[in-house]
């Protein structure tokens, strides 16, 4: 139906709905007030480049919001997408890209965070963007093109590599998720340069600002708990998550082979509930507790269901990928954190042996001053390396990895 005006009338022209400025300005709006766009910098590349250019036919509503937007899936899994516009300011505050930057971006997908740093490091900067999928980099080629965007070297490769004829780089920065530290993206660091990637920690992801000190020691600057596609090719790294029974499966952290046929039995012989862990929140649970459980108690792995309702007796933890908690093994038991009423559930004969160490691990966190990802402190070296610091070890294939609770 055409608007009709009377004399007088102001008619409201546009919509957020559809027209992309207005959107872009709510959205922008949004990621200042929560905190995640701070810098004016970054506020203003969010304003200036047109998100919905790099997702052709995406209703503007969905452009705009402050979501992730799959762009390529394959099997009915996401292999490509438009990652979430909070999370993308976040990263690019972690990663502070200043003009002149010479920035190496692994993952370049539809080319808008590509386009993003252009405008942050500025016609004095470069910025060089690969990916693994030759179809995807045509397409960023495309919508970079459509944006007026210039200054963007797009590449076909495998990110895991890094792309050493343009190197040095003054910022790497990883928009899909790695399980390691690759020598190949220190390598091609400046001196004091940062590394910025969502690395795989104990089962969980964490985008962590690693800068390169001058004795070749990786020291994070910012830690922040994120959920992102993970590499493909020579960085692959294993399985993320595997089968433990019907419904369910489990995250186990690293060097660890717990066996998870007996997790499945142990399971089916639901317990005692101790309702003494003090009130937990979903947060606390996924990147504080969780986490920090993960990290310092010996047998120690996150138990994921996609089901919507809890099995009797199990009360788990609503994420935004189903139901997780964390539990911890022994032979012959299982002990799980619960909310609702929150609590630790002993599983099996053992159970309560396991309930001890869950408990004791509790009470470290809360002498710890409940730490969340945030509040982590991690230090990295190559493989083999010296250990640089005290705290929770970690040992990957190419790299080690040494959290513990940030300095005061
Ligand atoms: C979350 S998307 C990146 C989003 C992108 N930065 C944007 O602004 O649209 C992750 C991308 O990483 C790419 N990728 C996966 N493995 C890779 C690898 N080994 N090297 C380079 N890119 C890779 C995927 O093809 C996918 O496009």
């Amino acid at each position: 139906m055409r608007p009709t005006v009377r004399q007088g009338q102001t008619l409201r022209m546009t919509d957020p709905a559809t027209d992309p400025a207005q959107a872009r300005a709510r959205l922008v709006h949004g990621l200042r007030a929560h905190g995640c766009a701070i810098t004016p910098a970054v506020v203003e590349a969010f304003l200036a480049v047109p998100r919905h250019l790099f997702l052709p036919g995406i209703p503007i509503r969905e452009a705009y919001a402050d979501e992730a937007v799959p762009t390529q899936v394959v099997d009915g899994i996401a292999t490509s997408s438009a990652s979430q516009p909070s999370m993308m300011a976040i990263m690019l505050e972690q990663l502070a890209p200043a003009p002149g930057h010479r920035v190496l971006e692994v993952g370049a997908g539809t080319g808008y965070n590509a386009a993003l740093l252009a405008r942050l490091v500025g016609p004095a900067g470069r910025v060089v963007s690969v990916d693994i999928d030759g179809e995807l980099v045509e397409l960023a080629a495309r919508h970079l093109a459509q944006a007026g965007i210039t200054g963007v070297d797009l590449r076909v490769g495998d990110g895991a590599l890094g792309v050493p004829d343009a190197a040095p780089y003054d910022r790497i920065v990883l928009t899909v998720g790695s399980w390691d530290l690759r020598p190949e993206w220190v390598a091609q660091l400046v001196p004091g340069g940062r590394l910025l990637l969502p690395l795989t920690v104990r089962g969980s992801q964490l985008s962590v600002a690693f800068d390169l000190r001058p004795d070749g020691v990786l020291e994070s600057r910012s830690v922040r708990s994120c959920a992102f596609i993970r590499l493909r090719g020579a960085g692959a790294g294993p399985e993320a998550v595997e089968r433990v029974g019907p419904g369910w499966a489990a995250q186990v952290p690293e060097g660890d082979t717990p066996d998870l046929e007996a997790v499945a039995g142990l399971l089916d012989e639901p317990r005692k509930l101790h309702r003494s862990t003090g009130s937990l929140d979903r947060a606390d649970v996924w990147d504080g507790l969780g986490l920090w459980l993960m990290l310092t108690v010996p047998g120690a792995l996150r138990l994921l269901t996609g089901d919507a309702e809890d099995p009797p007796g199990y009360w788990l933890v609503p994420t935004g990928q189903g139901r997780a908690t964390v539990a911890v093994t022994v032979p012959g038991g299982l002990a799980a954190l619960v909310t609702e009423p929150a609590g630790v559930r002993a599983f099996g004969p053992e159970g309560e042996t396991a309930v001890r160490l869950l408990r004791a691990g509790v009470d470290a966190w809360h002498a710890a001053g409940r730490p969340h990802a945030a509040d982590l402190r991690i230090l990295a070296v190559p493989a083999g390396a010296a250990l640089p610091g005290e705290g929770a070890v970690v040992e990957k294939e190419l790299s080690r990895l040494v959290v513990a609770p940030a300095p005061a």
